[in-house]
């Protein structure tokens, strides 16, 4: 038996799956961003053609007995080499696809895209009621699709598994829930602070061509390589890593405020990075050349986002520029007043405009909703009041609506649970990447001051990027850092960056 025949036949197998993968990911980005509007039912009807051909490609049994046979070979036993990583991996994302039955995975996506859309109605009407039986739909679905993948503890591992492989519920709990109480300890003291950055001051005529340009220079200095990327503009904004030579991400400006395009931007930034990083070169269409996990991609762009763009020696070099291409709105403003208006902290009702300490809290919310929901312990029904007692007991402010609560993410009603706790983990991973890079480069904030930030881009290659999935992500913390995962860096650097700004 050629067992070198076999391996390169599964990895030509498999790559056909990615390169199938990559035109629904060029098709889905045309549509977010060029599409005609009267082009959607063709679109969909092109998308769903791709998903049916790369389901039955990827779960064809040829691939199965190649991962049987390849599995007792000798190239398992070095578990870090290349092929060791793809053998795993794909068995992975293999057993999975195969365990899910078809009848399941059709009943999924019709259920999930009618509750789409009554989702869509009952925000606009802010009406939960309209929304409530379609939830219960996609519950008992999720808890079915659960039990086909199999899980240890309860059903919310199963389904986390699809975004943060290898993770689980316990290891998560701990980490969060010293979280939560050092967050609240932090947001009582900011409440009492004697001092307080005004963020009214990021108000103004903020021209969106200049926008542009001064967006596109900040993160051109970040590495984001116009050769192997774009950058366009749509409703939602978002990255999507092609291939090899192709990432792009999209943003959104508004006229009057610079900071939501700005930090938008150097979020999908981070992202696009971290695609640009990976070895596509040689490892395009295998778990070689191919992101971590959801949590992982989230740390990069968070830290590109917050440890670097909210940082004050970041803003010392851009400050002065900005103020030269924003003349009339920021002429009066000085610095500091500009960097604690861009951290300033405050509760409110919408994640998505959260500042970053508050925003875990909003994540922590769902995790746990989502996690009761699932073990049967809530009703789809009891969502609002327990969204809105919740929401008092960690905010302190009553939600007026369900629109501004428990109506405001489309995540539930896409059959996306488990995904939410990956956005705080991307928090918590950046905040301990960064801690560890500030060790190996003990001048990067000077470095910073001079507008360079190529010594942090090798820095996050080297050592996260370029390994694509050889290492699950809480193997990869402790590889790069020395230590698992904690909440203990992220708390540290929002104390330090308060202590300055609030004087607290
Ligand atoms: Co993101």
């Amino acid at each position: 038996m050629d067992i070198k025949k076999s391996y390169d036949e599964l990895i030509s197998r498999v790559k056909e799956v990615s390169i199938l993968s990559s035109c629904s990911s060029i098709l889905w980005w045309d549509q977010e961003t060029y599409m005609p509007k009267a082009g959607v039912g063709h679109r969909s009807e092109q998308l769903g053609l791709l998903a049916k051909i790369i389901h039955k490609k990827f779960t064809d049994p040829r691939i199965g007995e190649l991962l049987s046979e390849l599995e007792n070979s000798d190239y398992m036993k070095d578990k870090e080499s290349v092929e060791a990583v793809n053998i795993r991996e794909i068995r992975h994302y293999y057993d999975k696809q195969t365990k899910l039955p078809e009848k399941l995975v059709v009943e999924i996506s019709k259920t999930t895209s009618l509750a789409q859309q009554n989702w869509a109605e009952a925000r606009k009407k802010s009406d939960f009621s309209i929304f409530a039986p379609f939830l219960e739909k996609v519950i008992n679905l999720m808890i079915e699709k659960a039990d086909a993948y199999g899980y240890e503890g309860e059903p919310y591992n199963a389904l986390l598994d699809d975004y943060e492989p290898g993770s689980n519920v316990k290891e998560i709990e701990e980490v969060f829930k010293n979280l939560k109480t050092e967050i609240i300890n932090i947001l009582e003291r900011i409440k009492n602070a004697p001092v307080k950055p005004d963020p009214k001051i990021l108000e103004g005529n903020f021209d969106v061509n200049l926008q542009r340009i001064f967006g596109e220079s900040v993160i051109l200095s970040f590495g984001f390589d116009l050769n192997s990327g774009r950058i366009d503009t749509s409703t939602h904004p978002f990255c999507s890593g092609i291939g090899p030579g192709d990432t792009r991400l999209t943003t959104r400006f508004d006229p009057n405020r610079l900071s939501n395009a700005l930090f938008g931007l150097m979020h999908e930034a981070g992202h696009a990075l971290y695609e640009m990083g990976i070895d596509k070169t040689n490892h395009f269409g295998t778990p070689m050349g191919e992101a971590v996990s959801l949590g992982i991609h989230e740390s990069q762009s968070r830290l590109w986002e917050n440890q670097v763009g909210r940082s004050k020696s970041f803003w010392k070099y851009f400050f002065p520029q900005a103020q030269r291409i924003f003349k009339q709105s920021l002429s009066n403003v000085d610095l500091d007043s500009f960097y604690g208006a861009i951290n300033y902290v405050t509760p409110s009702y919408i994640r998505v405009e959260a500042d970053e300490t508050t925003y875990n809290l909003h994540i922590l919310l769902r995790f746990e909703l989502e996690r009761a929901l699932l073990n049967k312990e809530l009703k789809s029904s009891d969502i609002p009041y327990e969204w809105n007692s919740r929401f008092k007991k960690y905010f302190g402010i009553d939600v007026d609506k369900d629109s501004n609560g428990c109506l405001q993410d489309i995540h539930w009603s896409g059959g996306l649970f488990g995904y939410f706790p990956t956005y705080t983990l991307g928090n918590l991973f950046a905040a301990q990447f960064f801690e560890k890079a500030k060790k190996d480069i003990p001048d990067l904030e000077q470095q910073f001051e001079k507008g360079i930030f190529s010594e942090l881009r090798n820095w996050l290659k080297e050592n996260i990027h370029k390994h694509g999935q050889r290492y699950r992500a809480n193997v990869l913390i402790e590889k790069v850092t020395g230590k698992p995962l904690s909440h203990i860096p992220f708390i540290n650097y929002l104390n330090r960056k308060y202590s300055e700004i609030y004087k607290i």
